[in-house]
């Protein structure tokens, strides 16, 4: 279930908020300048589907969004326990970075974990399918994809290179939670 969960960034115990609400959550991204919406995900994708696959099941809203936010170009990250060198994929978005563009993706299948650090304050959105995120150019954060990672997310692009991370040299995505699908209903 898509989640936010807000803590102080000194503190990862106990968080300010936590809510699966999409208003509320939409709503508490906005006031931060981070877009939250929910789309419909539910065109059903075989084990085999490759990236063209992907976007031509999702077309519509694709082009929509292009258009409306000026994207100029897409693709598709689709990983599941089976993905070649799964471990290290996860241990790559896992440290704090930034984008020079803004980093916007809409879940088609699965889940994971974006954690946005912004205003003294850490951010976690559990996306998972029909979530649209776009995190801001500039702004620090990282993902997790989980212990055994299952999600097909549309990136949107509007350089060819804006996707390239510059690492912050920050540790503090090691003093927050991992993504660990099975707690995230209990938090
Ligand atoms: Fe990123």
């Amino acid at each position: 279930m898509s989640h936010l969960t807000v803590y102080l960034e000194n503190d990862a115990r106990r968080p300010e908020l936590s809510t699966s609400d999409p208003d509320l959550m939409a709503g508490h991204l906005a006031h931060v300048g981070i877009m939250f919406e929910r789309w419909t995900a539910d065109t059903p994708l075989p084990a085999s589907a490759d990236g063209e696959a992907v976007l031509a099941a999702y077309a519509q809203p694709v082009e929509a969004l292009k258009a409306a936010r000026r994207f100029r170009a897409v693709d598709v990250v689709r990983v599941t326990p089976a993905t070649e060198g799964v471990a290290a994929l996860r241990a790559k978005f896992l440290d704090e970075h930034t984008h020079d563009e803004d980093e916007a993706r809409f879940f088609v299948e699965g889940a994971g974990a974006f954690y946005i650090h912004l205003d003294r304050r850490v951010l976690r959105v559990v996306c998972e399918a029909g979530d649209l995120l776009s995190i801001p150019a500039g702004t620090p954060h990282w993902f997790d994809m989980g212990p055994r990672p299952r999600f097909t997310t549309i990136r949107f692009f509007t350089r060819p290179d804006g996707w390239i991370a510059s690492p912050t040299g920050d540790t503090i995505a090691a003093r927050f939670p991992l993504f660990e699908p099975a707690t995230v209903d209990a938090a």
